[in-house]
């Protein structure tokens, strides 16, 4: 069976477990926007990481984009977020959102933990951060900015098992509980 790992993200979470994935599976990695399609068209098991921006999933246009390419593939996402583990529901949502019903046919979704070092974003991210926080304090909802890191290796034990699963055909979308 032959693999391949599509990213995006923005300051290095993402990528960091997609190259993890990439050693521990021995499948290639590449970022979602030097893909090309022969590549997508010759793999049975894609795995598609994507970090979460103001509740969207980085890899959505590229998602809606690809989907005659992708779709009746065996697909595993991973979700890498500021609100796993604490707002699992709401990033589970995201996910729903933002991934074609065509495609989450055929699909399952692990939820891993990201970082953020405030000094390192971008002025337009930080500024956004703190609009979000502005208008969450305004529902009455107070989100403290503060660095975190949770990116860790021992969390891609799900997705690994579920591409393990699928090497041995025994994955079945519907089965899988990550
Ligand atoms: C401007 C901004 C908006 C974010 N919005 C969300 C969000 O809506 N939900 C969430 O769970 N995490 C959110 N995050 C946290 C990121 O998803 C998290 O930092 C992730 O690890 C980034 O991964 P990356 O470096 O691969 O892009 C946000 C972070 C920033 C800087």
């Amino acid at each position: 069976m032959k693999g391949l790992i599509v990213y995006k993200g923005k300051y290095g979470a993402t990528m960091q477990y997609s190259i993890w994935l990439g050693a521990a599976l021995n499948y290639p990695v590449v970022k979602s926007d030097f893909v090309r399609p022969d590549q997508i068209t010759q793999a049975d098991c894609i795995i598609i990481g994507t970090s979460v921006y103001i509740g969207q999933l980085q890899i959505k246009q590229w998602l809606r984009s690809n989907i005659p390419l992708l779709e009746g593939k065996q697909l595993i996402f991973f979700i890498v977020a500021g609100g796993v583990p604490d707002k699992l529901e709401e990033v589970r949502s995201y996910y729903e959102k933002c991934v074609p019903a065509e495609l989450r046919a055929n699909a399952s979704c692990c939820y891993l933990p990201g970082r953020l070092s405030f000094g390192l974003l971008s002025l337009k991210d930080k500024i956004m951060l703190r609009i979000g926080a502005w208008f969450a304090a305004r529902n009455g909802k107070k989100i403290e900015i503060s660095d975190y890191n949770h990116v860790s290796r021992e969390n891609l034990a799900p997705v690994i098992e579920a591409a393990r699963l699928m090497r041995t055909s025994l994955f079945n979308p519907q089965n899988t509980v990550l």
